[in-house]
């Protein structure tokens, strides 16, 4: 039995006549994690050249349970000696493992439940049933939408379509070693460093703890697009940082000895946690509250401000002709950026109108100057000397700038009034079209960006 490499996660299709080169009697190695860690796995395979092993985590029984070994009608005598083995057992053997068994008693368990739930239809869903949350409709029922919008947030992400591959990054190592001032690595460095790890939690906090509270696919299925995208970033950083050739657990370990990264990320991860809780009730005006908050906070300010004002030091570069590849990725970043910012303080907005919702002005006022201190402090260590074009004040000014832009957008008040745009340029760096250096690349086909509007 061969697995296909081209795609090892895909089930095998097996049947004993369409494989006739099956030997039934051929030893599986099941290879535990540890092994897969240690390249034994790849270093056994290689050793047995001529026919790789069925290779499956012992561990997995859903996975086990989905394959049906050889024809059932013959092999249903050897039966339960064929269940997956232990995790600590290392090997067994196609003769000791079960054929169709598994599947044919799941088969009957689920015809047992269908009979005795007969089908009735069910009354067709009306758009009005709709809710962000709390909602009564079919969460497996895409249309009639109630938020067309969404769907259009969906269609317009996916208009930015890239990898980071598609970027040449050539020029930017020999930046980095041969023309970087050591102030500008710096600057460099840390911001991947925080923006790599934030990454990730925003894929943790639109992935785990706002979709599931959905109840309107249309919105949900924008999130599925954002989840991606998120995770798309997190490879973005890693190819800069494999490109350049920095020390992939020094960077990544940054923000664990860096108290001004560690201090953002630890903000985030408090708001994070207070929704994720498996007895959050929605339904409960305490709950629903930390959530709008914690949703407001992600959108209007880690997204809407940390991201969108984290990205303008390498930009600051970039207009110096320096880090050009690396600025290029952080634009098509920017652009999610903005979307996702866009769409969380929609649904901000949507739930607080459907749900009655009035946050506490002291919780607002109290998320303002913590996100303000924070980026105070970080933006002090990111620049303790001005870089050329770039400097501390123009950092914290821009993000007292942009928390107004957001704050607007979320029905709130302005916390810094009088705030100056600092950097002027930053809108029009991240709203720049990247038609014609995305056409001189070699993706033509994923551009669509043409239609991108942007706020
Ligand atoms: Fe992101
Ligand atoms: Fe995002």
């Amino acid at each position: 039995m061969t697995l296909n490499w081209d795609n090892p996660l895909a089930l095998p299709n097996t049947s004993v006549q369409s494989r006739p080169e099956l030997d039934r009697n051929k030893s599986v190695t099941l290879i535990t994690d540890k092994a897969v860690d240690q390249g034994e796995a790849v270093e056994q395979v290689e050793k047995n050249n001529t026919e790789p092993s069925l290779e499956y985590p012992a561990s997995d029984t859903h996975f086990v349970q989905s394959l049906t070994f050889g024809d059932s009608a013959n092999d249903s005598d050897s039966g339960s000696q064929r269940r997956a083995t232990h995790p600590t057992q290392e090997t067994t053997s196609l003769a000791q493992t079960p054929p169709a068994t598994l599947k044919a008693s799941l088969s009957a368990r689920r015809r047992e439940v269908g009979e005795q739930q007969p089908f009735t239809p069910m009354k067709p869903i009306n758009s009005e049933d709709k809710r962000v949350i709390n909602g009564l409709g079919d969460i497996n029922q895409l249309a009639p939408f109630k938020y067309p919008w969404a769907w259009e947030f969906f269609i317009n992400a996916n208009k930015n379509h890239w990898t980071p591959l598609d970027i040449n990054m050539a020029q930017d190592v020999s930046d980095y070693h041969h023309k970087l001032k050591p102030e500008e690595r710096h600057v460099y460095e840390n911001v991947l460093a925080y923006l790599t790890t934030s990454d990730i939690l925003a894929m943790r906090n639109i992935g785990l703890a706002v979709m599931e509270k959905m109840t309107a696919p249309e919105l949900q299925i924008y999130q599925a697009r954002q989840v991606y995208e998120e995770a798309l970033h997190t490879w973005t950083y890693q190819h800069c940082i494999e490109t350049i050739g920095l020390d992939q657990s020094e960077i990544y370990n940054r923000y664990r000895v860096v108290p001004e990264i560690n201090q953002k990320i630890q903000i985030a991860n408090r708001r994070l946690n207070a929704v994720m809780r498996s007895d959050i009730d929605l339904r409960q005006p305490d709950d629903l509250q930390e959530f709008v908050l914690s949703y407001a906070f992600f959108s209007g300010i880690f997204e809407g401000c940390w991201f969108y004002n984290g990205f303008s030091p390498v930009f600051a570069l970039q207009r110096r002709g320096l880090m050009k590849g690396t600025a290029e990725q952080l634009q098509y970043i920017m652009r999610d950026e903005v979307m996702h910012c866009s769409f969380g303080i929609r649904v901000v907005r949507q739930i607080m109108q459907e749900e009655n919702v009035i946050l506490d002005p002291r919780d607002i006022r109290d998320m303002w100057d913590e996100a303000e201190a924070a980026e105070v402090a970080y933006s002090k260590f990111l620049l303790p000397t001005p870089i050329l074009g770039y400097s501390q004040q123009d950092h914290h000014e821009q993000f007292r700038f942009i928390a107004n832009r957001r704050a607007r957008s979320l029905g709130m008040e302005e916390p810094f009034p009088g705030a100056k745009n600092a950097l002027p340029w930053l809108d029009e760096q991240s709203n720049m079209r990247k038609e014609k250096n995305f056409f001189e690349t070699r993706v033509t086909e994923y551009q669509t960006g043409g239609a991108l509007k942007w706020e």
